[in-house]
């Protein structure tokens, strides 16, 4: 278990100070696929660097499993450290040596003979992949094959945890996904902890059980993936999600529509959000018996996260001006989430959310 306590780091630099990490307190559960998800300059590198001491805070505590890390002398640290691997958006591999030699680096301190050390690199080579590339160099393999060379070197002296600095932003989305597989594999098969950073909550969406969102130093929030998609709190927050979910894309496609630029007098744009695997569609169907609102479903969508349902619609509710909001009402106490995305006669410009419930 990794625990980050009061967590403070202050950088000093010409008199002027920047707080790149305020006030952090997280608990990472071992097994966790933990993200922490943030814009540029957010402080996501500086608190993964606090685990592993690479950054000393400010202030606070860094506990790993009840050792607190900054009560050790350096003899200890290094033994600590062994237990945490790391990599990297830009694979910081030694481009001299061979894939194997890279990996086998990793082991110079370890008490493994020879033989031992090969058939080491060896299985971790296979594990990520990547036996076949033994004897090339980094220059010779792509963006993918480098993250693995460096996963399995992360993993040479058999670290609990894996911290991963933006691990996919260097690659393609096809490869992303193979190594976030990887990862998952990874966690599943060795048990190993996973803190995972990104600008990207579709890297979230795919492997992390848990996430915390960073702005300005702070975690602005955090909590189970499911819940953190399923009812976002922070503007930020729901920033995010839709990008990841493309449901900005869609409404973006909607608004230009010229039917959907102006609504009719008695028209809502709705957003509606639920979670789990009961079909939304009886429930709209009911709105017209009992409220008298037809509605016209124009996206929808539905999320895996963790293996849970998540399903977003985009729709028009049309009727009188009360049974609309009894509607809305009625579809919050169903557990599904609402939110009002554009009102009738309001210009087109000053869309996005007018007027939000936040009921689940
Ligand atoms: N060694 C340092 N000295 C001074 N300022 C620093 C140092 N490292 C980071 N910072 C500052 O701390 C803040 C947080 O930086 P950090 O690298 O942790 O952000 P990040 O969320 O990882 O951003 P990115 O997504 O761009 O990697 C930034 O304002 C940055 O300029
Ligand atoms: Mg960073």
């Amino acid at each position: 278990m990794i625990e980050l306590k009061n967590i403070d780091v202050t950088f000093k630099e010409k008199k002027q100070e920047i707080a790149a990490v305020r006030e952090v307190n997280l608990t990472i559960e071992d097994g966790d696929v933990y993200g922490i998800v943030g814009y540029s300059g957010a402080g996501k590198s500086t608190l993964v660097r606090v685990i592993n001491l690479l950054q000393r805070p400010t202030n606070g505590e860094v506990l790993i499993n009840q050792v607190n890390l900054t009560k050790l002398n350096q003899k200890e640290l290094r033994q600590a450290r062994k237990k945490i691997g790391m990599i990297f958006q830009h694979f910081n591999l030694m481009q001299a040596r061979t894939i194997f030699d890279n990996v086998d680096f990793s082991l110079r301190y370890s008490k493994l003979n020879k033989q031992e050390r090969q058939a080491k690199v060896t299985q971790l080579l296979e594990l990520v992949g990547i036996a076949d590339k033994a004897q090339a160099y980094p220059s010779q393999l792509s963006g993918g094959q480098k993250q693995r060379v460096a996963i399995a070197r992360a993993l040479a002296n058999d670290p609990e945890i894996l911290l991963c600095d933006e691990a996919t932003s260097a690659l393609d989305p096809k490869t992303t996904l193979q190594i976030l597989e990887l990862l998952k594999k990874l966690n599943k098969e060795l048990g190993l902890t996973i803190v995972l950073i990104t600008h990207e909550m579709q890297v979230v969406k795919e492997i992390c059980n848990k996430v915390a969102v960073m702005e300005a130093g702070l975690i602005i929030e955090k909590g189970s993936a499911i819940d953190v998609f399923s009812a976002p709190q922070e503007p930020l927050t729901k920033d995010f999600i839709r990008t990841a979910t493309h449901v900005d894309q869609a409404l973006a496609t909607i608004l230009e529509h010229p039917k959907f630029s102006a609504l009719q007098p008695n028209e809502w744009l709705v957003e509606l959000a639920y979670v789990g695997d009961e079909t939304n569609e009886p429930l709209i169907a009911s709105l017209y018996s009992r409220y008298q609102v037809s509605t016209n479903i124009l996206y929808g969508n539905v999320e895996i996260i963790q293996e849970t349902p998540l399903g977003s619609l985009i729709v028009t509710l049309q009727g009188g001006l009360q049974q609309r909001q009894q509607a809305l009402n009625y579809l919050a106490e169903q557990g599904v989430r609402t939110q009002v995305l554009k009102k009738e006669n309001v210009a087109a410009t000053n869309v996005y959310v007018l007027e939000g419930s936040n009921q689940r």
